[in-house]
């Protein structure tokens, strides 16, 4: 029987068909655990996800809210990526102690560092508890009644359901909210940084290479998570022993060849991959474009200044390198959907919808979908692009307006809640104002800042523009603010925050650079967000529907939930991509990449002078391939997003075999449209991974430590 359904997929489903997906772990049973040994796994969905025996979930925790790692001793030790820990790397950091530029090793326990806020959390058991979630909603009439509904629902399942008292309960909406899942989760505090590559290994090629093949950066860090006596999470303490954690990987040094099965366990943030085409155009036409244009500005003038001034680029290297991550995907996932077709392709697949809802004659429950969708997306265009222009320049891009931002929403607290809680906030501002002002620098946000309003006000949509700011200029409007705003440094913010809540809002209403975020901000939230919000609620809505449609009528496409920060397994081959007619890409890098690329003293591509050396004498110790090279980086068809980040990528046997960190800018369109031929995941080789703590690093401590499995031939040397 089994046979004979792995023999039908193979002949039926073209080459490619059993790629894509992110899958959910405790659901594996059925078709995927038959496509992932059809492509050669040798272990089984109880091994990947069980609650009452340990499995490979159990050594996959999420790392900080946003990235994936992994444990990889019975010590606590984990493994994620060097940009993962980076803002931990450079909390630890000063002009001195530059562990950014030199890297870090702890070669005992005792010389770990802890980190403030830093946490790691365990998925302890998934439950499916959508019957729950949906009681008394669907006799709800609006939306809206329906939505309060279910949020109370879900606060009060998640309160109840039994967990230990360490534990905690969340629930997530599937399948744009047809589907609703609880984990119950574990969270530990207290987590130190280990070791971390010089930024010259562990963020080779930085910008210039960001998604990018071929790729050759050692994007790797190591921590240790700590546990109180009991192995239950714990507030940092000198007294926590390291955590034993459930599971971990051996590390696989055997080594990969083109089309071997990988998987990849991690926490996928966002996709949208049922997106109608009306919304993607509007992605490629409208949306993208400006969001780039105005990170492009930003990215410009701080970059100019970081490669001139060395105290400036520590300060703005993790912002720097956030925003322009997006700015570059953002160009690559553009250029894919034009280029895969992806609005007609859609466009295809609604035409097929609409058929089938004919036939099956459910004309009215979905007979109105894809009209609806076209006439909200048409309706949002103007309230969408006022959003992201809102959101680029004054949240996100020009520092003084973000931090004036925030002592917007201080004035609203004031004006909504009374003095105790503006105290409450006003002291939690000084105290998180403090780290923000230690890595800003005013002359670098004012040359920022006059690019960004020139954007804002000759480009966003006009009609919501405040009146004082057409036309006006944008030089004379930047000397103004910079000249005379107390905001622009933490001295002038804690003298204007000092006093109580009249006094300090009075002296707010003062500031230059106050009166101009309140006067956007309160054009933004009087005539852009209220409209968004309504259309917007619709088009959630409407995307459910979509979606159950989706699933009712397409029952044989392999529909996966878009990714939502929980924990996700999807799987594929190694294999190399055509990125454009008449080149080839080969899956695997080699440390000879590294030597090709190498630019001395450069900030992107300069080299370690002893990982130099170690190429030069071939000094791999066992990590080498069978030909005696460094191998660095591979790719494969496993379908990730951002969040992934840190995630490990499994062999056969489950066995790690590489650390994923990117994907390739062809593919970054696959957070929108998967396409087996150029979607692909890049991933740190383990050996190299191996070989930089062993003979780079020489922590042998850490070596020691770790389980790895060699290849037959290496065991006796
Ligand atoms: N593109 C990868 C990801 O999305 C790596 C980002 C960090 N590196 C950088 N140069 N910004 O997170
Ligand atoms: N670098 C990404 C992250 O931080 C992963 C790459 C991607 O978006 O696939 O999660």
């Amino acid at each position: 029987m089994k046979i004979v359904r792995i023999l039908l997929i193979l002949v039926v489903l073209p080459a490619f068909a059993q790629q894509g997906g992110m899958w959910i772990p405790s659901l594996l049973k059925g078709p995927n655990e038959t496509e992932m040994k059809a492509l050669g796994m040798k272990i089984s969905a109880d091994d990947i996800y069980s609650v009452n025996t340990s499995s490979l979930k159990d050594a996959v925790p999420h790392f900080d809210g946003g990235c994936t790692a992994e444990m990889i001793s019975p010590k606590g030790l984990l493994l994620t990526n060097h940009h993962c820990g980076y803002d931990n790397i450079q909390s630890h950091s000063t002009v001195e102690h530059d562990y950014l530029t030199d890297g870090f090793w702890a070669y005992k326990m005792s010389e770990e560092l802890p980190n403030k806020d830093l946490t790691v959390t365990f998925i302890i058991k998934i439950e499916d508890v959508t019957s729950k979630i949906f009681e008394g909603v669907n006799n709800l009439s609006t939306e809206v009644e329906k939505q309060k509904k279910i949020q109370l629902n879900i606060a009060a399942v998640g309160k109840s359901f039994p967990k230990e008292a360490w534990q905690e309960a969340m629930i997530r909406a599937f399948y744009d909210g047809n589907q609703y899942l609880l984990f119950v989760t574990e969270t530990f505090k207290d987590v130190r940084l280990v070791g971390a590559p010089p930024s010259s290994i562990g963020k080779f090629g930085s910008d210039t290479d960001n998604w990018v093949w071929p790729r050759h950066t050692g994007d790797f860090s190591l921590f240790r998570i700590y546990a109180d006596k009991n192995n239950r999470p714990a507030d940092y303490s000198i007294d926590n022993v390291p955590y034993q954690p459930k599971h971990f990987f051996p590390i696989s040094a055997k080594g990969i060849q083109e089309n071997d099965f990988t998987m990849v366990m991690g926490y996928p943030g966002r996709t949208q991959e049922y997106l109608p085409s009306f919304a993607v155009e509007q992605i490629v036409n409208d949306l993208n474009p400006a969001k780039i244009e105005i990170r492009d500005a930003a990215l410009k003038v701080q970059d100019g200044f970081m490669r001139k001034d060395n105290a400036i680029k520590i300060q703005y290297a993790s912002k720097y390198a956030g925003v322009a991550n997006y700015w570059k995907k953002w160009i690559g996932e553009t250029k894919g959907l034009k280029k895969s077709n992806a609005v007609a392709l859609k466009k295809e697949f609604e035409k097929k919808f609409q058929e089938r809802i004919m036939k099956a004659g459910k004309q009215a429950e979905y007979g109105s979908v894809l009209a609806d969708f076209e006439k909200n997306y048409t309706e949002i265009r103007p309230f969408a692009i006022a959003k992201d222009y809102f959101t680029e320049v004054v949240l996100r891009n020009s520092e003084i307006l973000s931090f004036g931002y925030r002592l917007y929403q201080l004035e609203q607290v004031y004006n909504s809640r009374g003095e105790q809680a503006f105290t409450d906030r006003k002291n939690n501002l000084i105290a998180g104002f403090e780290g923000l002002y230690k890595d800003y620098s005013a002359q670098v946000d004012e040359k920022v800042f006059e690019q960004l309003i020139d954007l804002y006000t000759s480009k966003s949509p006009k009609q919501f523009l405040p009146e004082s700011l057409n036309n006006v200029n944008a030089s004379s409007l930047t000397t103004g603010i910079f000249g005379v705003s107390k905001l622009t440094n933490y001295d002038g913010l804690k003298n204007i925050l000092s006093g109580d809540a009249k006094s300090v809002v009075e002296k707010l209403n003062q500031d230059p650079a106050y009166k101009l975020v309140k006067l956007i901000a309160d054009s933004y939230q009087k005539n852009v967000a209220p409209k968004f919000d309504e259309i917007n609620l619709k088009n959630i809505a409407l995307q459910r529907t979509y979606m159950k449609g989706i699933m009712e009528f397409f029952p044989n496409d392999r529909i996966f939930p878009d990714a939502n920060s929980t924990l996700r397994v999807t799987y594929g081959q190694v294999k190399g991509y055509k990125p454009s007619d008449a080149v080839v890409y080969e899956p695997v890098s080699y440390l000879d990449g590294v030597i090709e690329k190498y630019i001395p003293g450069d900030y992107e591509f300069d080299v370690p002078k002893k990982l130099i050396d170690l190429y030069n004498a071939k000094e791999y110790g066992k990590y080498a391939d069978k030909n005696g090279k460094m191998p660095l980086a591979f790719i494969a068809t496993n379908h990730t997003t951002g969040g992934n980040s840190g995630s490990p990528a499994l062999d056969a046997n489950g066995n790690l075999i590489g650390l994923n960190f990117d994907r390739v800018w062809e593919g970054t369109m696959s957070d929108i449209y998967y396409s087996p031929e150029i979607c692909r995941n890049i991933m740190v080789d383990a050996r190299y991974i191996l070989f930089i703590i062993d003979k780079f690093a020489h922590a042998n401590n850490l070596i020691e430590e770790l389980t790895i499995v060699y290849p037959k031939s290496k065991k006796s040397k």
